[in-house]
């Protein structure tokens, strides 16, 4: 079966392929973006700041890895013109798109439903969900000039089985689920591109930190320790594979924390 947390990147795995990953600046995708280059691929590094994808450029460069090129698109903001011209900037230079990494997201509030803040629910349900649904439709035309594409949607734990006071995240990694189900059913027979979801598991990041402030950070996976299933689902590994939900780490053992029942313990365990 395939497995992709077991898999194990060659050098050159990823060469000759294009891959645009949004949120590349920092956390897991920017450490994704280095080990696609690593691996030999082109990324197109998508994101809000400037300042943070031109490190990730350099980096990338600094390691003799191909050129990465910076789209810059802020998916709380962005309007159909920006959506355009990054399909057709990407089309000009590459002339097709093999890899497509939805990473970007936002964390909004740990709160109840029925106190869930309206606005901070529609930018989360926005940024997570809307915009990686028209990123990915405006994209369809590049992915299918490729000969084997591959679109991964990130998950999370909270939205495969809900957790209390997770609110509009975890609604809207559910939501991802579905869009990534859909399209790889309507994908599926007449194109060739596969669709995917990955559940990177808990990591070292910002949003982990705003997730829980009270956590030793120390004790969570580096984003650089789970690459190896991103590289298997965006090149040549998960070739055929698609519709599935998977994850980059092995799942949690139940704790005690998980099986209490106050606000508190529910929010700490894994995300
Ligand atoms: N860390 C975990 O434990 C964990 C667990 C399960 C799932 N995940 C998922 O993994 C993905 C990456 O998260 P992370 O942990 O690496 O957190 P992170 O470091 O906070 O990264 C989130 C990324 O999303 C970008 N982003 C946020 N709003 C944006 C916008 N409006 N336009 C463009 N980019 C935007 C951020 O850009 P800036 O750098 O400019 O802020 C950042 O690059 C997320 O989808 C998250 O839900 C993480």
């Amino acid at each position: 079966m395939f497995e992709p947390r077991d898999h194990v990147p060659t050098p050159a795995e990823l060469a000759g392929r294009v891959v645009a990953i949004t949120g590349a600046g920092s956390g897991i995708g920017r450490a994704v973006a280095l080990a696609c280059a690593r691996c030999q691929a082109s990324v197109v590094l998508i994101g809000r700041d400037a300042a943070k994808l031109d490190a990730v450029h350099g980096e990338i460069a600094a390691a003799g890895s191909p050129e990465a090129s910076i789209a810059l698109l802020d998916l709380e903001r962005a309007v159909a013109r920006d959506y355009d011209a990054l399909a057709d900037a990407l089309l000009e230079r590459y002339g097709r798109l093999d890899g497509l990494l939805h990473n970007a997201g936002l964390l909004g509030t740990l709160t109840p439903i029925e106190h869930y803040d309206v606005p901070t629910w529609c930018r989360v349900l926005h940024v997570n969900v809307t915009a990686a649904f028209v990123l990915t439709q405006l994209l369809l035309p590049v992915l299918k000039k490729s000969s084997d594409a591959s679109v991964v949607f990130t998950a999370s734990s909270v939205g495969r089985r809900g957790r209390a006071y997770w609110g509009a995240y975890a609604v809207s990694k559910f939501a991802l689920e579905g869009l990534s189900q859909v399209l790889s059913d309507e994908l599926e027979g007449i194109s060739h591109i596969r669709v995917n979801t990955l559940n990177p598991g808990r990591a070292r990041t910002a949003m982990r930190r705003q997730a829980y402030p009270a956590e030793d950070i120390n004790t969570v996976p580096l984003p650089e320790t789970l690459t190896a299933a991103y590289i298997a689902l965006l090149g040549p590994a998960s070739r055929g594979v698609t519709g599935g939900a998977f994850d980059a780490q092995p799942p949690a053992r139940p704790s005690s924390t998980a099986a209490a029942s106050s606000p508190d313990s529910k929010a700490r365990s894994s995300s």
